[in-house]
């Protein structure tokens, strides 16, 4: 495949080049009226239009006007789930809190009731039409948790439809076991037996059959604390999955200096962050990742991301998509809020939502930026004056179209 006369190809990377921190996620290397060339599922050349191949033979599209971008990089969904809790959002707008709502037995346990009440066929089929459609917004890789099992038959119903997607779909998927996402009610009153059941009995079964990449806890007040999320960690590392944790929505109890100790690829949330926090995070593996969407959805504040790259550290953006906190999967949406709400130039946003969104879930060998041997993961925009007009654009998405494994994704 070659696409020529391409008015902008954006964010060129060095092989190698893990992540984009600080100052530098100001910059997006790029070329104006370039050609890329794939092979199979690759990049296989780029460069200045000087330079196009003359006799290719294959597919050809012109992209005169359009820009191309690596494809947006999710590193945070809760994508396969049951139904929906509209209704719960409808006592949200009548005035009930986030918390209020799981108090009363709603929120993740209403997911999970759901859930557990789903074949897995039919819970794949609901997730398709959810995955399919993030595809055609410009997702090229995309991590997806279960947590709405909160049993052992759910948990690992959740990670084989997510195998599933990800034999049948063209794009990059990693899996995370979030197993300690909420306490369900056979185990109110026995949080360790909770926790030894999903280190001692589901985490064993997971890691044998290769059911999931990451582990996660949701380490916050009501729900799952350091200790709980340092013994999720230890457990996690025994059976080689590297975590990946919520922490700091609501409340700073200490989890990001849990995580980076136990070498987390990512912590994820951060509205709330205390200097501690930032300390914990310099000079580490462990990458910070923003979730605007939820913010937007729920009406708590946003990450402070200006403070994090301020300071020098990487930020990456996903969108927590979850019928609870952040019931839409559209990167378009979560670059324009970070822009809008979090103060990132586009630049900056971009950079956070693909390279370092790939990093966020280890694949930064293979995606997220334009790089010479990486996966065509690619999306093609429609003919816009500049890339700010993205973001500015809130609302819509300015894709036109998704080349995945090197080829035009189809919807
Ligand atoms: O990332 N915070 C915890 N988990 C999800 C929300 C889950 C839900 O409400 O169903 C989140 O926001
Ligand atoms: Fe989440």
């Amino acid at each position: 495949m070659l696409l020529k006369n391409i008015q902008q190809l954006l964010q060129i990377r060095p092989a190698g080049q893990a992540w984009v921190a600080g100052a530098a996620m100001a910059e997006l290397p790029a070329l104006d009226d370039a050609y890329l060339l794939t092979e199979g599922d690759r990049i296989a050349a780029f460069g200045p239009m000087s330079e196009c191949p003359q006799d290719y033979a294959g597919e050809v599209t012109d992209c005169r006007g359009r820009l191309v971008l690596p494809a947006w990089c999710d590193s945070h969904s809760h994508l396969v789930y049951a139904g929906d809790r509209a209704s719960e959002w409808l006592d949200r707008l009548r005035g009930l809190s986030y918390a209020e709502i799981a108090a009363r037995g709603g929120g993740i346990l209403h997911s999970a009731q759901l859930l557990n009440a789903t074949s897995e066929d039919e819970l794949y089929a609901q997730s398709r039409v959810r995955l399919a459609r993030v595809l055609a917004q410009g997702t090229g890789a995309l991590e997806i948790k279960s947590g709405y099992g909160l049993t052992v038959a759910g948990e690992l119903k959740m990670l084989r439809v997510i195998r599933r997607l990800a034999a049948e779909y063209p794009v990059a998927i990693r899996a995370t076991f979030l197993g300690a996402h909420a306490l369900p009610a056979a185990y109110a009153q026995d949080k360790t037996a909770y926790l030894r059941m999903l280190t001692e009995e589901l985490l064993p079964q997971i890691a044998a059959e290769g059911l999931a990449d990451y582990v996660d806890i949701f380490c916050e007040k009501n729900y799952f604390d350091v200790a709980d999320t340092e013994r999720v960690l230890a457990a996690g590392q025994r059976f080689g999955l590297a975590g990946k944790i919520h922490v700091n929505q609501f409340t700073a109890l200490g989890g990001v200096a849990a995580g980076v100790a136990y070498g987390a690829r990512s912590v994820d949330h951060l509205e709330v962050l205390e200097a501690e926090d930032l300390a914990a995070l310099r000079g580490s593996t462990t990458m910070p990742v923003a979730l605007p969407g939820c913010s937007f959805f729920l009406g708590i504040p946003y990450t402070p991301a200006r403070r994090i790259i301020d300071a020098g550290l990487p930020l990456a953006l996903a969108t927590d998509y979850n019928p609870g906190s952040s019931p839409s999967g559209n990167m378009n949406f979560v670059v324009s809020l970070a822009c809008t709400q979090m103060k990132l130039l586009p630049n900056e946003a971009i950079n956070a939502a693909t390279l370092n969104g790939a990093y966020a879930m280890g694949l930064e060998a293979e995606l997220g930026s334009i790089t010479v041997g990486k996966r065509a993961n690619l999306l093609l925009t429609r003919p816009v004056p500049s890339l700010a007009a993205l973001p500015y654009a809130f609302g819509e998405s300015s894709v036109e179209r998704v080349l995945l494994s090197g080829r035009w994704y189809l919807c």
